[in-house]
């Protein structure tokens, strides 16, 4: 019986991936590990909560994570354990660097002393920046240019991902950076659960300036495949060419190359909820520093490893927003305990212009 130990599993994306995990090797013993910072929500993991361990637990706190290899032993680690919301890495930098920069490497120096038969490490598009409007899109070879907090703390995280597997080749590291996911049990911070429950409450859906920032979106559980694939791949021993050539890393990108505006996102959520777009959506002040566009090619990953999407887009997008739609208990529960999630940039907080 494999041992997983899953971090930010209280989150999104990890939430399901536990799920997935348990419907995939229903006799794992899954560790699921997450400080519940703002993402972080217990009734994410209800559907297997008798199935799991969970700890409550800092990535970035060597000591207290250290105990946890020494008590559980895994076999294998994915950390998906990050802040993640750009808004939010705008007004407070400092705790997305002790996420997504110390925490990747305690992860790292966890699995090191530690050893573990894989460790994979769970990133984002968003590292390699803005794409030019004529490019097509970006690959594991194209170089790191993140220009938020949010992404360049992801970067840090990379780099030192990076370091490690080149430092420590037999310690079997996996990198892997995706699109945007979407899907069931986001937080409603975020576009599309945002969209749904402001409609659903009479509200209209904010949209960032033109509306016409250009997102690369992929369901989050094609996007949890394509990790349990990786992290199980049996991958060549790393070259000696790879120091020079990141292409050849264990790095694989993840997209089902489906690009679409984020005005076209909120426009669709309206029309799925049988209302029309130019009476529940409204153009708001843009947030500072607003990446226009990003894509990434998986070619590498479809050949290599024969990862293929399987959601098609517009029936998973009915498919989620119906989810939001029939879950209302649940993202009530998040708004009474956390409040209003959606940020009115034209207050400009203290430290933005
Ligand atoms: N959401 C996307 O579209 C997307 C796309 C590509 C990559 N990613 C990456 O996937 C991962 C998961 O993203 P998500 O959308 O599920 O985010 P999320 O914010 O919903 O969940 C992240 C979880 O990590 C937990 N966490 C944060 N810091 C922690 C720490 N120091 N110790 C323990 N737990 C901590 C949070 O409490 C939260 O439950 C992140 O690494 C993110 O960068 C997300």
């Amino acid at each position: 019986m494999a041992v997983y130990l899953v971090t930010g599993a209280a989150g999104f994306i990890g939430a399901n991936y536990v799920h997935l995990l348990l419907e995939w090797e229903p006799d794992a013993q899954v560790i699921a590990v997450d400080y519940l910072g703002v993402a972080g929500n217990r009734a994410n993991l209800d559907p297997v909560r008798d199935r799991i361990t969970f700890e409550q637990t800092d990535i970035a706190d060597f000591g207290a994570m250290s105990a946890l290899y020494r008590r559980y032993r895994p076999d294998h680690v994915v950390n998906f354990a990050a802040e993640s919301h750009n808004d939010r890495a705008i007004l407070a930098p400092s705790a997305f660097m002790r996420s997504n920069a110390l925490g990747a490497q305690v992860m790292l120096e966890c699995s090191r002393l530690h050893p573990v038969r894989s460790h994979l490490h769970v990133s984002t598009i968003e590292v390699y920046g803005e794409l030019p409007a004529d490019a097509q899109w970006f690959t594991e070879r194209s170089p790191l240019n993140a220009k938020t907090p949010y992404s360049a703390a992801k970067a840090a995280g990379d780099q030192m991902v990076r370091a490690y597997m080149a430092t420590y080749p037999d310690m079997n590291i996996r990198l892997t950076h995706c699109a945007n996911n979407f899907g069931p049990y986001q937080l409603p911070e975020k576009l599309i659960p945002l969209a749904v429950t402001n409609v659903l409450r009479g509200r209209k859906i904010p949209v960032y300036g033109d509306g016409l920032q250009s997102r690369d979106w992929l369901h989050v559980a094609d996007h949890c495949a394509a990790v349990h694939r990786v992290l199980h791949a049996e991958l060549d021993p790393i070259p000696a060419a790879a120091a020079t050539d990141p292409g050849l890393l264990p790095i694989f990108d993840i997209s089902a190359r489906h690009e679409v505006s984020n005005l076209d996102i909120a426009t669709l959520v309206v029309t799925e909820l049988g209302l029309a777009p130019e009476e529940w959506i409204e153009h708001v002040p843009d947030r500072p520093n607003h990446d226009r566009r990003y894509v990434i090619d998986p070619v590498k990953l479809e050949t290599e490893l024969g990862w293929r999407p399987t959601r098609e887009f517009a029936p998973e997008m009915a498919a989620t927003v119906a989810w939001y739609r029939d879950h209302r208990d649940w993202w009530e529960a998040i708004l009474a305990d956390k409040g209003e999630l959606g940020i009115d940039w034209s207050q400009l907080p203290a430290g933005t212009s």
